[in-house]
């Protein structure tokens, strides 16, 4: 079956999934008609359904409907929603991609038999801008097909890597929430330049942009090292800045920020 056959259907429509849904709708990978979505709040589903031009569906027809269907609630919302998925009897042949969480696929095989075909998916929000960093677990069994289709849909949200499953709270800390932690490292730097006089907007843009170049440095094939070693000087300006770092363990604390989202992820398994 080609992607352009499938029938997609979201339960769950918040945040990620509209994401997840625009980025598919901007690569036209997939024709508006063919995609369903769910969500609990009716006046949201209307609300969506006008913004995103797509049918809001009640679970029965999402099912019957959908080729590949999208679990995108929380992770604390994942054992209901399971259920009422079960509840819908015979799931055979549908796919499933889950975004959810920290939740691992012995959960989703535990609540709807282990022949169930799923990915685990972390996407994450610079998927908005097809910059997006998406990591795949692939369940046993995956069909060739479904590893392939999979790879299609997220290659349109930005970069995929597959990791094994023990790697996932890890990769969620580092790819899922890790847009979170270099926002804020942005903020820092753009509030340092508002402190000296320049405007929080034109601050803002400097700093983004100075994460940005930096990033494509390395994306390019450059290493960190290499790069510091061309930039910092001995008792220049750059090295006094880097000598504060390591003073201060910089690497060491943000690896604490690292393993405290990593250990919330592991928190969510049950
Ligand atoms: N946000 C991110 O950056 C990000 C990145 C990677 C992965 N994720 C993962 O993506 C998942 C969703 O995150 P989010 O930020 O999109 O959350 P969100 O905005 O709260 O969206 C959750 C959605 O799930 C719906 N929902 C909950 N229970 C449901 C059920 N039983 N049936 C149908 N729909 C149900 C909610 O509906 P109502 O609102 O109508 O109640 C809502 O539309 C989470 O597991 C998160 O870990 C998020």
């Amino acid at each position: 079956m080609r992607m352009s056959d499938y029938h997609i259907g979201f339960m769950g429509f918040g945040h990620m999934a509209q994401v997840i849904f625009s980025a598919l709708d901007r690569a036209k990978i997939i024709p508006r008609s063919q995609v369903l979505f769910l969500r609990r709040d009716r006046a949201k589903m209307k609300e969506n359904e006008q913004k995103f031009g797509i049918t809001a569906t009640g679970l029965p027809n999402l099912v019957e409907k959908s080729d590949l269907i999208f679990l995108c609630m929380r992770p604390q919302q994942a054992e209901t929603a399971l259920l009422e998925l079960k509840g819908m009897g015979n799931l055979e042949g549908k796919k499933l991609i889950t975004i959810i969480a920290g939740k691992p696929i012995a959960f989703y095989q535990k609540h709807l038999g282990q022949e169930i075909q799923m990915v685990r998916a972390m996407p994450n929000i610079a998927s908005s801008v097809m910059e997006g960093m998406t990591i795949l677990t692939y369940g046993p069994g995956v069909s060739s097909e479904f590893k392939s289709i999979t790879h299609l849909l997220f290659s349109s949200l930005g970069q995929i890597a597959e990791v094994k499953e023990d790697l996932c709270d890890r990769t969620t800390a580092m790819a899922g929430s890790g847009p979170g932690f270099v926002f804020c490292l942005i903020e820092a730097m753009a509030r340092f330049g508002e402190q000296g006089g320049l405007s929080y907007q034109e601050a803002l843009k400097m700093a983004a942009q100075v994460f940005a170049g930096a990033s494509q440095l390395i994306l390019k094939g450059q290493m960190p090292t290499d790069l510091i070693a061309q930039i910092a000087t001995p008792n220049g300006i750059t090295q006094t800045g880097l000598d504060v770092m390591a003073k201060h363990e910089m690497e060491k604390q943000f690896h604490l920020v690292l393993e405290a989202a990593m250990r919330k992820s592991r928190e969510f398994q049950k």
